[in-house]
């Protein structure tokens, strides 16, 4: 059987900055508090005419660029999505089409902010079961569209963004292992109620704000902390390396208190966790691929370097993967 691997990498980041300073006067909150809760300064806002499927093609354009293939070359397109443009179809066709990837099959994955590292593991799949050889993975988000900036226990969390990055089938190992949980009992702690089939758009749900994302943030803190941790511990072990072997921890960009809680209880140093959350907030599922386009540009990641990756999300949903690079 052949391996599968990152061949290239892009990001698409919105210009528009929304500090903890602008949120102090929508609502009643401080950067303080912000920042010694959730390690986050600032979060980038979506133009209003900008929507998942156009972040996500620019990172797609960019990761394609890097890896050095055109959109013929492409055999399937699947984009980790919470915020599609629309119900149906799916983003990741409304992406196939503006690159002209004609032979691509394409749909989404559904699974919160875990969806990127979901996308990885399903992505593998395809390509170990010989059904393709070079696949697009996007995580891309409009959280700002689904954020209620009149709930101060949310709104100050979310940020938009897109990440893309190509997979291919190689004959150097680079997906050495993801794990994925699931646990639906926990659906109502993070969701949104309105806009599916359960409570459709009419004016009293538009009254009721159903069209925006709930979130019991202690509990989800709590569950996030101990699945991000078990995960990972199994995704090691599948990898068949140890902890110390790991030269970079990119977790999903949710909070820096999760994120250093969990590098606590895995042992790993600090200095081998990459952070961005300070300047982005949580962007959902793609906070995983722009924190790892990011650490490549950045110079820390050299190839070889063996990175875990780790997220956690609605559904509840989390996974880890051990990749080397
Ligand atoms: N500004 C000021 N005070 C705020 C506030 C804000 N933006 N948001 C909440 N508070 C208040 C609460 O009302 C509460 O006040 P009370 O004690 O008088 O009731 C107090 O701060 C503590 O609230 P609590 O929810 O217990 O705080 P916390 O330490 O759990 O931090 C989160 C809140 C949301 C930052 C934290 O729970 C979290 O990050 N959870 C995980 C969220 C997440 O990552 N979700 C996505 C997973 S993919």
């Amino acid at each position: 059987m052949s391996d599968v691997r990152i061949v290239g990498t892009g990001i698409s980041i919105p210009q528009k900055i929304l500090s903890n300073a602008d949120l102090e006067k929508v609502v009643d909150t401080s950067d303080e508090w912000i920042r010694t809760r959730t390690g986050i300064a600032e979060r980038r806002i979506a133009a209003p005419d900008v929507a998942t499927s156009d972040m996500g093609y620019e990172a797609s354009v960019r990761a394609m660029h890097d890896a050095g293939i055109v959109s013929e070359d492409i055999d399937a397109i699947i984009v980790a999505t919470a915020t599609p443009d629309y119900l149906f179809p799916s983003t990741a066709c409304l992406i196939q089409s503006r690159l002209g990837a004609k032979r691509a099959f394409a749909f989404d994955i559904s699974a919160g902010c875990t969806g990127f590292v979901y996308a990885l593991k399903v992505g593998k799949a395809i390509i170990d079961a010989g059904n393709a050889e070079i696949l697009l993975l996007v995580g891309a988000e409009t959280m700002s569209r689904v954020t209620d900036y009149e709930d101060r226990t949310t709104c100050i969390l979310f940020g938009d963004g897109a990440g893309a990055v190509v997979l291919a089938k190689s004959e150097i190992p680079g997906i050495l292992s993801v794990s994925l949980g699931a646990d639906g009992d926990g659906w109502q702690l993070l969701y949104m109620p309105g806009g599916g089939s359960r409570i459709p758009a009419t004016e009293e749900s538009v009254r009721e704000r159903h069209h925006y994302l709930k979130m019991q943030g202690s509990n989800v803190f709590k569950e996030a902390v101990k699945a991000m941790e078990s995960a990972s511990i199994e995704a090691i072990r599948k990898a068949d390396i140890t902890p110390d072997e790991i030269d970079l921890f990119i977790s999903h960009q949710a909070n820096y208190r999760i994120m250093e809680a969990v590098r606590r209880r895995l042992d790993i140093p600090s200095e081998k966790v990459f952070m961005n959350v300070d300047r982005y907030g949580n962007t959902s599922s793609a906070s995983v691929p722009i924190a790892l386009e990011e650490a490549v540009r950045s110079g820390k990641i050299r190839r070889g370097d063996i990175i875990l990756f780790s997220a956690f999300g609605a559904g509840f949903t989390w996974g880890a993967a051990v990749v080397r690079w």
